[in-house]
């Protein structure tokens, strides 16, 4: 199947990014949201975005006006779909919202456009549940910016065909993706059960008075992330013993399975919630656009080092 025009339906943070990446890759894209505001942030973010990439030497300023020329605007969900192979849905995370659109596309949207949604949480199977046939819809969950994270995780349903699952992953590693297959729709999926895994370590850290929310962050960042950006970690664990992977079990075996037992799973309380956010206050930061860029741009140069951008 050849993919020639995209339809985005929702505008946000991760529907404007999703019509970068795609644009970048040459595609006309049609976006479509129910609030006309989410046009003029869709237009702002371009501007933003395409100047940080030109910044780094990503892209030419002739180039530039191409790209946004690429990215169209509609209110009207009909006129978005028209003519769509390939439909990427990024609205609001409510099954409610998301189950009457599907209901809705099923009756517009060409009949072989395939039906991509972002959803972090909700299983296709779910959100397809008031459609007739759900067979070309499947989750295609990215990674928040999905216009310079490379991974993007795709979940089928039980009702989803053989054939979307594999047009869909030909198609992302076509615009320099990096697909990673969920075979079953647990919760979570992939990428947010190993985050929400380290995300309870954390939260359990600061709760019982081990570590601050400073010390914890920093743990991260200047620690373990650095060497999760560039290999996964059991590759990390192979080389941190001389008899590898398996050597690295045979040692530590004993100290993770006790690990795995001292921490309880907690109840989020509000208690909690609020220390956290106090200590992370505490700290003089930039405003948040301003973290926004320097986030981006350390990640451009991160994905240069790697040549994954
Ligand atoms: N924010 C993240 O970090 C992140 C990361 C990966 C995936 N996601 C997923 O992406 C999706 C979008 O999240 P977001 O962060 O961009 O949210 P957002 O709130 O920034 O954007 C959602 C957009 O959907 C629009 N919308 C709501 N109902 C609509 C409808 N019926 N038709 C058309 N548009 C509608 C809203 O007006 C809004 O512009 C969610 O499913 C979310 O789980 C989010």
């Amino acid at each position: 199947m050849q993919i020639k025009k995209i339809a985005i339906v929702g505008s946000g943070l991760i529907g404007r990014s999703w019509a970068l990446l795609l644009a970048r890759s040459g595609y006309p894209v049609t976006m479509y949201d129910i609030n006309k505001e989410a046009f003029i942030k869709v237009r702002q973010f371009l501007i933003d975005a395409l100047n940080t990439l030109s910044s780094k030497c990503l892209l030419s300023p002739e180039n530039f006006q191409s790209i946004s020329d690429l990215v169209v605007v509609t209110d009207d969900l009909a006129q978005a779909l028209y003519g769509a192979d390939y439909i990427i849905e990024a609205v609001t995370e409510d099954i409610e919202i998301k189950q009457s659109l599907y209901a809705k596309m099923e009756e517009i949207a060409g009949s072989n456009a395939i039906i991509a949604s972002s959803t972090s949480s909700f299983p296709i199977s779910l959100i397809t549940a008031r459609m007739v046939n759900p067979e070309r819809c499947l989750v295609a969950h990215p990674f928040n910016p999905p216009h310079l994270i490379p991974v993007v995780e795709v979940v089928p349903g039980p009702g989803t065909a053989t054939d979307v699952v594999d047009i869909t992953m030909e198609f992302l590693k076509s615009i320099g993706k990096i697909p990673v297959l969920c075979n079953k729709e647990t919760k979570g999926f992939i990428l947010n059960r190993l985050q929400n895994a380290l995300l309870r370590e954390c939260i359990n850290l600061i709760d019982n008075g081990v570590a601050t929310v400073a010390d914890v962050d920093a743990a991260v960042s200047a620690g373990i992330g650095l060497r999760w950006a560039l290999m996964g970690p059991f590759e990390v664990f192979d080389l941190a013993s001389d008899s590898g992977l398996k050597g690295f079990f045979e040692h530590f075996k004993p100290v993770l399975e006790e690990s795995w037992q001292q921490e309880r799973n907690k109840k989020l309380d509000s208690e909690i919630i609020t220390k956290i956010i106090e200590q992370f206050n505490a700290v003089d930061r930039p405003e948040k656009l301003k973290r926004i860029k320097n986030r981006d741009e350390m990640l451009i140069d991160l994905l240069k080092i790697k040549k994954q951008i």
